[in-house]
């Protein structure tokens, strides 16, 4: 079994003072993509923003490469290899797909750069004649899959992706289940909310699912997939 990367332990968390998440734990293992499932409103975006260290855990803590980083800002999160694709799909309107990219370059933590511009073309095909287009004037698809290019240049050791196929026609929907599974193929460790089990079943190794900011479930995604007590409770199938 592959070594953990990343920890969330028991972390709560609140806005303002309305508390969000209680006691949530996950973890993640170096090369797998992990499912984060779980109703509209269960929490799933709130626990990716606390990895990324948009939100700090008023007590708990999240561990990653053996390091706490609960109470980092989310510049320094990001440099130390945890790059986080919000679902409103942050690209830049005003410049072109090239640009978006080329700002996005960023060395590993650990100095290695097994990403660039080419490989992330080759990766994303579909952006390749795309990239003198403005970000502004792409579809929500192309969108996505240039925040997904973006997250790839900043060389990460881990991607949060939330909800990446939300809003999107089916086709796109495919391609974006393609790109995680090439993704997964080159090894990339992949954090991924979602919503809809199918979306993940072929996509994820494990999965956990959160229901009114509690985990309450963790295990292999073909087990979620034969529990049909937790997939009626907690998941809309
Ligand atoms: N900025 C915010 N201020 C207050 N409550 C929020 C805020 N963002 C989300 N929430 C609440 O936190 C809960 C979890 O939301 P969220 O993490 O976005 O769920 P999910 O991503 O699973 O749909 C919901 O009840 C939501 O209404
Ligand atoms: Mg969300």
């Amino acid at each position: 079994m592959s070594h953990s990367v990343l920890q969330v332990d028991k972390v709560n968390v609140f806005y303002g003072s309305s508390q969000v998440l209680f006691n949530m734990s996950l973890d993640v293992r170096q090369g797998e993509t992990l499912a984060l499932l779980g109703r509209n409103g269960a929490g799933k975006s709130t626990t990716m923003k606390t990895i990324a260290g948009v939100l700090t855990p008023k007590s708990g803590d999240i561990r990653f490469k053996n390091a706490s980083i609960a109470a980092r800002a989310p510049h320094l999160i990001s440099r130390a290899g945890i790059s986080f694709v919000p679902e409103d799909r942050q690209i830049f309107p005003d410049l072109t797909v090239e640009d978006n990219l080329t700002i996005a370059i960023k060395n590993s933590a650990d100095g290695k750069k097994p990403w660039n511009l080419e490989r992330v073309y080759d990766m994303l095909p579909l952006l390749s004649p795309l990239k003198n287009r403005l970000g502004g004037q792409l579809s929500g698809g192309e969108q996505q899959m240039l925040t997904v290019g973006r997250a790839l240049m900043g060389n990460p050791d881990v991607i949060l992706l939330d909800e990446p196929s939300e809003g999107l026609a089916p086709i796109m929907v495919q391609k974006i289940g393609d790109l995680i599974n090439a993704l997964r193929k080159v090894g990339t460790t992949i954090v991924l909310a979602e919503q809809n089990l199918h979306f993940c079943l072929g996509l994820a190794d494990r999965a956990v699912v959160i229901d009114k900011g509690v985990d309450v479930f963790c295990g292999t995604i073909s087990e979620l997939n034969a529990n049909d007590e937790i997939k009626q409770r907690y998941l809309s199938v």
